[in-house]
């Protein structure tokens, strides 16, 4: 099947031959570029393009039980941007281990299982139950902003990280991604105490708190009044966190997450520090821009050998 973008007329089902793979955590990617958890669906995309082609697959986050999310209105636009409040809904890790993660290791993707819960005991719950899974990596959602426990409380909390990390950290030796929230003052007093606690890559950004204000009834459009923003206008927001933890902590694997809807943004990623990026709300409207990204990129880095040949040694430009 062939799908036409207006950008650029390519084949985004046929098996591409990738030219400049990364590496984050000691796992290959074939490329550097990845879905962001919540914005991606197997059975949706799976007509569209051939997910083993991403660098990687990021899973909307799983829960112990199955979790409803927030009632409805859910979402709002904002300028430039998509404002969020699902809270998470999810059918349930046992539900994620017999249904989404073996389709997904099928089709060949590496799939990094995102993890969400309201307190520690959830976050250990799912850790448990993903420990000898299918997944390649795991990745921690300590940043929701549209959940009142858990999510954002503890990634804006540096105690409440390292207690939860030293009680994850043993639970498996599969590579530990730690997803982290913009709104903090310095991102990177969560960063360090991640990493000095045991994550093994951090990923960033997860949405900026956010919401709008139906101006007819004088009342929050988001039943859960606040959200979290996401797309385009949240890229310097996303390169500033990377650039600025990057300074701070020059061996740690980052995946920059916030605006990425082409090869230029997630390049962009890249020169501020990043080992990979991942694509969020651009798959909203646009379900094969994961992919598109992945293909204009893999092009930009013919131009950069010198950061491709960085990249592929698990390595980063700055
Ligand atoms: C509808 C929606 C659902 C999301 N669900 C999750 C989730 O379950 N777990 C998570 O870690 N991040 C979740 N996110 C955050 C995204 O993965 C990403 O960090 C954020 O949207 C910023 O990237 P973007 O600007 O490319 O969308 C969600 C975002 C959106 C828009």
């Amino acid at each position: 099947m062939t799908v036409e973008t207006t950008a650029n007329r390519i084949n985004l089902y046929e098996p591409h031959e990738w030219k400049h793979p990364t590496k984050v955590a000691g796992v290959t990617w074939k490329n550097p570029v990845g879905t962001a958890s919540g914005t991606f669906q197997y059975a949706a995309v799976r007509w569209f393009y051939d997910v083993s082609q991403l660098g990687a697959v990021s899973t909307k986050g799983v829960s112990p039980v199955p979790w409803e999310g927030n009632p409805s209105p859910r979402t709002a636009e904002g300028p430039a941007s998509n404002i969020n409040a699902v809270g998470l809904q999810n059918p349930g890790v046992d539900h994620y281990l017999v249904d989404d993660l073996p389709k997904l290791k099928e089709a060949g993707a590496t799939v990094v299982a995102n993890v969400a819960g309201h307190s520690d005991d959830d976050y250990a719950a799912v850790v448990a139950k993903l420990a000898d899974s299918a997944a390649d990596m795991l990745e921690i959602n300590v940043s929701c902003p549209n959940v009142t426990h858990g999510g954002m409380s503890v990634g804006t909390d540096p105690v409440a990280l390292a207690k939860l990390m030293d009680r994850l950290r043993p639970m498996t030796d599969k590579p530990m991604i730690i997803k982290l929230t913009p709104n903090v003052t310095d991102i990177t007093v969560p960063a360090r105490a991640a990493v000095e606690h045991g994550a093994d890559a951090l990923s960033m950004i997860n949405t900026v708190l956010g919401m709008r204000i139906d101006i007819r009834t004088g009342k929050p459009i988001i039943a859960h009044v606040t959200g979290g923003v996401s797309g385009p206008a949240v890229l310097p927001i996303g390169l500033v966190a990377v650039y600025r933890t990057r300074t701070v902590l020059p061996d740690i694997p980052i995946i920059g997450i916030g605006g990425v809807d082409s090869g230029e943004k997630a390049l962009e990623y890249l020169y501020a520090g990043a080992n990979a990026v991942e694509v969020g709300a651009a798959a909203l409207f646009d379900p094969v821009a994961p992919l598109r990204v992945a293909r204009e990129l893999d092009d930009l880095l013919d131009e950069r050998p010198e950061l491709a040949a960085k990249l592929a040694a698990g390595k980063t430009w700055r």
